[in-house]
Order: structure tokens, then C-alpha cells, then sequence
């Protein structure tokens, strides 16, 4: 079968099922590693949150995630409600897992000063991660069957002072209440939708945009400046996307993107090779034409 016909075949069985490659494992077509290592690498990469049926209902997740060196000591603790009933978000998914983590062993300093935007949180979980950390602030948004989750999430975990929730329809105007332009955005697992890919594409592209429409940015929330892996005033808005590949069709959500942004691995996560091995990549994303490298 060429890639041609594979990818026809999904699109296919996607019309009948859209969600179907969520509950799928990649196939053995996508992946080459034996059993033993497969399963080695699963159970390491599942060792933060529990494996969750995808009917689960009204259930809650302790969680806790280490920083690195002195961090260590000191995890960030969350509790987390998972409830499939609103919808796919409603659980927590790996590639959230995995940014969470990233931004964890980061630590305080990473998001200290900043004003963050999550797309498509689901539960909020990675929103949450970095509020506990200490950001500024922290917009976590989806559709609207996801919010009660989101704002249960946030009071029990008593981040109600930095953390807001909002409704957020990639491709759709963004809400008047997002207000400035972020200065990092977070989006994980939200590659999965055909008909959604060009919608995301819109929509980090119309945040970015903010930075320049926007006067002048606060000199209390520099953005990072991913070349130089520090903080630098005057650059764009750094995006964190975090994305597992579960199928062929996902070439056509980085053949919409790369006309609009240019993206590098992020490397400096010491479980990049534990997450890779399952098909998960942490990429940073920059806007073509903004002088953002890349
Ligand atoms: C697979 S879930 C990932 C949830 C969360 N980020 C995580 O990693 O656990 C994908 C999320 O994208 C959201 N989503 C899908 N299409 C969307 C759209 N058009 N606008 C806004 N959010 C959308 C879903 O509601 C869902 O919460």
C-alpha cells in the first residue's frame, strides 16, 4: 500500500470515527522497536498518570511532578478531576503528561514573570502545572463541555488567584477577555482533528500577532528566547507543542503549520529519548516572518 492509499484509508475509517486514532496505539508500521522495550519505555512514560479507561467518569488523579536538582525536594503536587463525559479533554493525555513534566523540571524560574495562554487544555492539567510553579498568570481555554472540568480543576487546587479559564474555539475570534498577547503558549495532544488542523494553525498564529499589534510589552514579562535558552525582552511569543504522532494524516496538520511557522525539538528535556521512543516530540514553535529564528 503506498502512503497515498494509507492516508486515503484513514481519512476514510476518520469520516466514519473521527476520534479513533486517540484510542489506538501507533501501529506496528509506525513503530520498529521490539515488545519488551516498547512496553520498558510505555510503563516509564505512564509512570505519572495512571492508565485511565476512556469511559472513566468523575474520577480524581493525585499528581505529583519533580523538578530537577535542589527543585527535587520539593514536587509540585496537584489533584486532578478526570471525566471523559464532556468530551476527549476530559481525561489527561500523554503529551500533557509529558509537558507538564518539561515544565516541572524547568522549575519556577521558567515561567516566573509570565503571562501564559494553554490551548485546548482538557482538564487544564498543564495550565495547572505551570500556575503551581509560580507564572503571573495562566489562561487555560478549550470549548465550552470542557470548562466545568477546568474550573473544578483550578479550585481544587485553590489557583483561582492566577489561573483563568475561558471558552476558545481554534479558528474562531479570539476572546476579548485573552486581553494582552501571551508570552508563552502551551498546547498538547491537539493534533487528532482533520477538520480542526487549520483552525489551530489560525489561532496561534492570530496570538503571536498580538505581540505586534500590541504597543509595547510590560518590561515585567520578557518572553524566552529559545536560541540563546534564556529570557530576552522584545521577542516573539514562545510556544511549547507538544504532539504525539498517531498517524499518517498528522503530515498534513505540519504541511498547514510550516507555512506559517518554522519549529525546533525542544532538547534540553533529560526524558526526550523516553518520550520519543513513543512517537511523542516536544517542539518549539516560530512564526515565519517575525524575526524569531527557526
Ligand atoms: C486530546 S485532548 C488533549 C487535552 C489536554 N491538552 C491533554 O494533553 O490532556 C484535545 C483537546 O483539544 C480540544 N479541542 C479540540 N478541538 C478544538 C477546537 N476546535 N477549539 C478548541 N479546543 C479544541 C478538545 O476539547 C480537547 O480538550
Amino acid at each position: 500500500m503506498t502512503f497515498h492509499d494509507d492516508l486515503a484509508l484513514d481519512e476514510r475509517l476518520d469520516a466514519l470515527d473521527p476520534l479513533r486514532h486517540l484510542m489506538q496505539q501507533p501501529s506496528s508500521s509506525d513503530t520498529s522497536e521490539d515488545e519488551d522495550e516498547s512496553s520498558r519505555v510505555q510503563s516509564a512514560v505512564e509512570s505519572l498518570i495512571p492508565k485511565q479507561r476512556r469511559s472513566i467518569l468523575n474520577e480524581s488523579l493525585e499528581l505529583s511532578f519533580s523538578g530537577l536538582g535542589e527543585q527535587e525536594q520539593h514536587p509540585i503536587a496537584l489533584s486532578l478531576a478526570v471525566d471523559a463525559s464532556p468530551g476527549c479533554g476530559g481525561i489527561a493525555w500523554p503529551a500533557g503528561e509529558v509537558l507538564s513534566s518539561y515544565l516541572a523540571k524547568r522549575g519556577p524560574g521558567y515561567v516566573r514573570g509570565r503571562t501564559i495562554l494553554e490551548l485546548g487544555s482538557g482538564t487544564g492539567l498543564v495550565g495547572l502545572v505551570a500556575a503551581r510553579l509560580g507564572c503571573e498568570s495562566v489562561c487555560i481555554t478549550d470549548q465550552a463541555p470542557l470548562l466545568d472540568i477546568m474550573r473544578r480543576n483550578v479550585r481544587a487546587n485553590a489557583l483561582e488567584e492566577s489561573v483563568s479559564v475561558a471558552e476558545l474555539n481554534w479558528g474562531e475570534p479570539l476572546p476579548s477577555d485573552i486581553g494582552q498577547a501571551p508570552d508563552l503558549i502551551l498546547a498538547a495532544d491537539c493534533v487528532y482533528f482533520e477538520p480542526a488542523f487549520p483552525l489551530l494553525v489560525q489561532t496561534l498564529a492570530e496570538l503571536v500577532d498580538l505581540h505586534s499589534s500590541s504597543s509595547s510589552r510590560p518590561s515585567s514579562s520578557p518572553a524566552y528566547d529559545s536560541t540563546r535558552q534564556e529570557l530576552a525582552p522584545e521577542t516573539e511569543t514562545e510556544i511549547l507543542f507538544c504532539y504525539k504522532k498517531r498517524r499518517k494524516a498528522d503530515k498534513r496538520f505540519f504541511s498547514l503549520l510550516k507555512k506559517q511557522f518554522s519549529w525546533t525539538e525542544v532538547e534540553d528535556d533529560p526524558d526526550r529519548a523516553v518520550y520519543t521512543r513513543e512517537a511523542i516530540s516536544l517542539l518549539r514553535l516560530h512564526r515565519r516572518g517575525s524575526g524569531g529564528g527557526g
